[in-house]
C-alpha cells in the first residue's frame, strides 16, 4: 500500500481532516525515515489541508523529525524531575562519549542526541527514551552499558546506516 493509500485510509476514520494529520505524519515518518518539506507538502495535500498546519504539528512534537535521526534516537528527559535527578550529568557524559553536542548525529549514523519534556515517567528519574523503549534509573554506569549493548544490537545488524541512507519504505 501506497504511503497515500494509507494516509486516506487512516484519514477516513476522521471527520474532520485536520485530526487526521498525526497519524498521517507517523505514516509518511515510517516510510520515509523522517518528515522533510515536500513530504510534509506532500501530507497536506493528500489531506486537502493548509500545509501550516502539518508544519506546526511535525515541529511541535518530539516524536516527529524534520532532520534525519540515527538508528538510535536517544531522548533524554531534562525536565524538573529527571533534571534534580541528574540528567544534566547524564546529557554531558553522552555528549563526550559520542563526540557530538545535544541534537547531533554520530558520524556512523548510530545515535542521535536529544533532550524532550517530561516522557511521563517521573518516578523511575532521570529517563531516557531509545525508540519504544524507556530506560530509567539512569546514571553513568548504566548509560555506558545501554550504549554498549545498542552497538551491539548495531553490530548484529549486517550494514549499519543511518536513516536518512536508507530508501524511502524501509
Ligand atoms: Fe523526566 Fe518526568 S521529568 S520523566
Amino acid at each position: 500500500m501506497t504511503m497515500r493509500e494509507q494516509i486516506e485510509a487512516a484519514a477516513a476514520r476522521y471527520p474532520d481532516q485536520r485530526s487526521a494529520i498525526m497519524p498521517a505524519l507517523l505514516i509518511a515518518q515510517r516510510e520515509h525515515g523522517h518528515l522533510p518539506g515536500p513530504v510534509l507538502e506532500e501530507v497536506a495535500d493528500i489531506l486537502g489541508v493548509e500545509r501550516i498546519w502539518v508544519y506546526e504539528l511535525a515541529t511541535f512534537y518530539t516524536l516527529f523529525h524534520i532532520e534525519p535521526v540515527g538508528m538510535f534516537h536517544l531522548q533524554l528527559c531534562d525536565n524538573v524531575s529527571c533534571m534534580l535527578r541528574g540528567s544534566e550529568e547524564l546529557l554531558r557524559h553522552l555528549e563526550e562519549v559520542l563526540g557530538i553536542n545535544k541534537d547531533g548525529t554520530t558520524p556512523d549514523g548510530l545515535f542521535t542526541l536529544s533532550t524532550v519534556e517530561c516522557l511521563g515517567a517521573c518516578e523511575m528519574a532521570p529517563v531516557m527514551q531509545v525508540g519504544d523503549d524507556y530506560h530509567g534509573n539512569l546514571d553513568v554506569a548504566r548509560i555506558d552499558a545501554l550504549l554498549d549493548s545498542l552497538r551491539a544490537m548495531a553490530s548484529e545488524v549486517e550494514s549499519v546506516e543511518p536513516a536518512f541512507a536508507r530508501p524511502p519504505g524501509e
